[in-house]
C-alpha cells in the first residue's frame, strides 16, 4: 500500500512551520521565499471548507477581507464581500457620519426578513421621504407607512416617491392597508424564506410582502428580490456572511484620534464607535501603521471596556510582543504585516518592517498562546500567496488585488484605449490629506507642512468584478488545500510543510521559455 503520511526522509527536507522557521531565524522570509510541499490527498479541491472564525460571533465563509482604504472598501465593496462570504471594512477617510450611512447601506442590503424596515408617517411629505433617501442613501424607494403606535396604515410604493409629487403627503400617496399584502408572524413558520417564496408564486406581480402581529403592528418587511437572492445563494457552496438577523456583516475602520492637546480623544473615539454600532456594524478595527503603541493599545482598551462583546481588529504589529500587547488589550484579531504592501513605502522610508511569512509564524505563535486571530495584511499578489498566509493566519486582507474591481471607489481612468482604477496607498500625501495622517502618527494639519509618505499613488488595471476575481481566489486556495490534503483552514494550518525557494527555483515557478498567448486568468 502506497504510503499515506510522511515519510521521515521528506520530513529532513520539507519541514513545519516550528522547524522551519527556527532553521531560517536569521533571515526574513517572504511569499515567493518559500515553497509548500504536497501531502498525501484523498481530499477533491471542490470539498475543501474555508470558513473562519475571527472572534465570539465573527465567522467568514472565506477567509478574505477588503483593506480599509480609500481606493478600496466603501459600502458597494463591502456588500460583494460579504455576498462572497468575506467581510469588508470600511475606511476612516470620510467624515464620521458618512461612515456611518455607509455602514447603514451594507446592513440594509439584501436582507431575508427585514425586521425594522425604515418607515414613513402618514403626516410626512414626499419631499421628506426624498430627502431621508438622499439623506441615507437608500437604495430603496418603498415604504411601508404606519401610524404613531406603529400600526401599519398602507406602503408606500416607489413609483409615487418621485420630485413631482413632493408636496404631496404620504396619506393622500399610498395604497391602503387593505389592498396591501400581508401574513402573520406566526404564518411565516421555521422557514420565512421558503413561506415568502410560495407566496410570491401565488400572488402575481406582488413584489413585497409585510409581517404584522395579530393586532396590525408592523413587524417586518420581505421583497420578492431579496427571496430569489437567498434561494440563489442556499445553492452556492461559499454563502454569504451575515450576522444573526440575517442581514450581511460589515466592518468599519477607526483611528485613535487625538485632541488639540494630541492626547487620544476617548469621547469622540466612543461616540463614533457607539454609532457604528448602533448602526450594528459587525467589527471595528483600529487601523494604524504601529498597532504596537501606547495610543493603539489603549483605544483598543476603551473600546473593550465600552463594548464588551463587540469584536475588534488592531495592528499593524510584526512582532510577538505586539500580538501579546493588542491582545492584551482586548483585541480578538490583529492585523500583521508592516510594509509589505504594493503600494507601501515604509520599508524605504522608516527602514522598517519585516517581510511577511517571516512576521505571520512570529505572531501566529503568540496568537496561539492568547487565543486571538491573525490576519496577513498585505502583500498578497496571487492565489499561491494566499495559500502560505493561511497555513499561518486566519485570513488574509487585501488591497491591491482589489483595487481594480467594480466595486471599489478609485477613480477610474483610460489610458492608451486600457481602462484603470486610482488606488493609493493610506500614507500616500494624498489620502493622508484627505484624512489618514493619523494612521501614520502625523497630524492631519501636519499634512500642508512637512510630512513623510509612507505610501504611493497608483494605478491598477480594470479587472472587472469582485466575484470574478474573488472566484478564481477561491479555486486557487480549494486547489492548494487539495495539495496538501486539507479538508479545512485548521488541517491546512497543521499540516503545512516548508521549504525555501532559490532565485532560479521562483523563476521555474513563473511561466517561463514560452511567449505567453493568454495569462492563466
Ligand atoms: P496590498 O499589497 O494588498 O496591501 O495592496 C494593502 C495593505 O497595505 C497597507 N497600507 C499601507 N502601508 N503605506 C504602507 O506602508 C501606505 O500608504 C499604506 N496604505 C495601506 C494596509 O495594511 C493595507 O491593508
Amino acid at each position: 500500500m502506497a504510503a499515506t503520511r510522511n515519510s521521515n526522509f521528506d520530513d529532513s527536507f520539507y519541514q513545519t512551520a516550528d522547524a522551519f522557521f527556527a532553521a531560517n531565524s536569521k533571515v526574513g522570509l517572504t511569499y515567493d521565499d518559500i515553497t509548500l510541499a504536497t501531502l498525501y490527498s484523498d481530499i477533491l479541491p471542490r470539498n475543501t471548507q474555508l470558513d473562519t472564525q475571527l472572534a465570539d460571533g465573527l465567522q467568514l465563509n472565506i477567509p478574505a477581507i477588503s483593506a480599509d482604504m480609500d481606493t478600496v472598501t466603501e459600502s458597494r465593496m463591502a456588500i460583494a464581500m460579504a455576498l462572497n462570504g468575506g467581510l469588508g471594512l470600511i475606511h476612516y477617510n470620510m467624515p464620521e457620519r458618512d461612515q456611518l450611512s455607509q455602514v447603514s447601506r451594507v446592513k440594509y442590503h439584501v436582507q431575508g426578513l427585514i425586521q425594522d424596515p425604515i418607515k414613513v408617517l402618514p403626516d410626512q411629505l414626499i419631499g421628506d421621504v426624498l430627502e431621508l433617501i438622499e439623506q441615507k442613501r437608500f437604495g430603496f424607494s418603498t415604504f411601508p407607512v404606519v401610524d404613531s403606535k406603529g400600526k401599519l396604515v398602507g406602503l408606500l410604493s416607489g413609483h409615487v416617491v418621485k420630485p413631482r409629487y413632493a408636496t404631496k403627503k404620504v396619506i393622500e400617496a399610498l395604497t391602503p392597508r387593505k389592498q396591501v399584502h400581508t401574513i402573520t408572524k406566526k404564518e411565516l413558520g421555521k422557514d420565512p424564506i421558503a413561506r415568502a417564496d410560495k407566496f410570491f408564486t401565488e400572488h402575481l406581480g406582488i413584489h413585497k410582502l409585510l409581517v404584522v402581529d395579530d393586532d396590525d403592528h408592523l413587524h417586518g418587511l420581505i421583497t420578492m428580490s431579496d427571496v430569489e437572492r437567498i434561494t440563489q445563494e442556499r445553492k452556492a457552496q461559499f454563502k454569504p456572511a451575515r450576522d444573526a438577523q440575517f442581514r450581511l456583516i460589515c466592518g468599519a475602520a477607526v483611528s485613535a484620534t487625538r485632541n488639540a492637546f494630541g492626547e487620544l480623544d476617548k469621547k469622540r473615539i466612543l461616540e463614533h464607535v457607539g454609532g457604528l454600532v448602533e448602526r450594528g456594524v459587525d467589527v471595528v478595527a483600529v487601523s494604524t501603521a504601529h498597532g504596537h503603541s501606547k495610543g493603539v493599545g489603549d483605544t483598543v482598551k476603551v473600546l473593550r471596556d465600552a463594548f464588551p462583546k463587540l469584536p475588534i481588529i488592531a495592528g499593524n504589529v510584526t512582532s510577538a510582543a505586539g500580538v501579546e500587547y493588542l491582545a492584551d488589550c482586548g483585541a480578538n484579531a490583529i492585523k500583521v504585516g508592516q510594509g509589505p504592501g504594493s503600494i507601501c513605502t515604509t520599508r524605504i522610508v522608516a527602514g522598517v518592517g519585516i517581510p511577511q511569512m517571516t512576521a505571520l509564524y512570529v505572531c501566529s505563535r503568540a496568537a496561539a498562546k492568547k487565543k486571538v486571530a491573525i490576519l496577513a495584511d498585505g502583500g498578497i499578489t496571487k492565489s499561491g500567496d494566499i495559500v502560505k498566509a493561511l497555513t499561518l493566519s486566519s485570513a488574509v486582507i487585501c488591497g491591491g488585488m482589489f483595487a481594480g474591481c467594480t466595486e471599489a471607489p478609485g477613480e477610474v481612468m483610460e489610458i492608451g484605449g486600457k481602462i484603470y482604477k486610482q488606488y493609493r496607498g493610506m500614507g500616500s500625501l494624498a489620502a493622508m490629506k484627505a484624512g489618514s495622517a493619523a494612521r501614520y502618527g502625523h497630524e492631519k494639519a501636519d499634512a500642508t507642512r512637512k510630512l513623510a509618505a509612507e505610501g504611493i499613488e497608483a494605478l491598477k488595471e480594470s479587472v472587472g468584478s469582485i466575484d470574478r476575481v474573488l472566484a478564481q481566489l477561491i479555486g486557487g486556495i480549494q486547489s492548494g488545500m487539495g495539495y496538501l490534503g486539507a479538508k479545512n483552514l485548521a488541517e491546512l494550518r497543521s499540516k503545512a510543510r516548508y521549504i525555501r525557494v532559490s532565485p532560479a527555483g521562483q523563476r521555474e515557478a513563473a511561466p517561463h521559455d514560452v511567449v505567453e498567448l493568454k495569462t492563466g486568468n
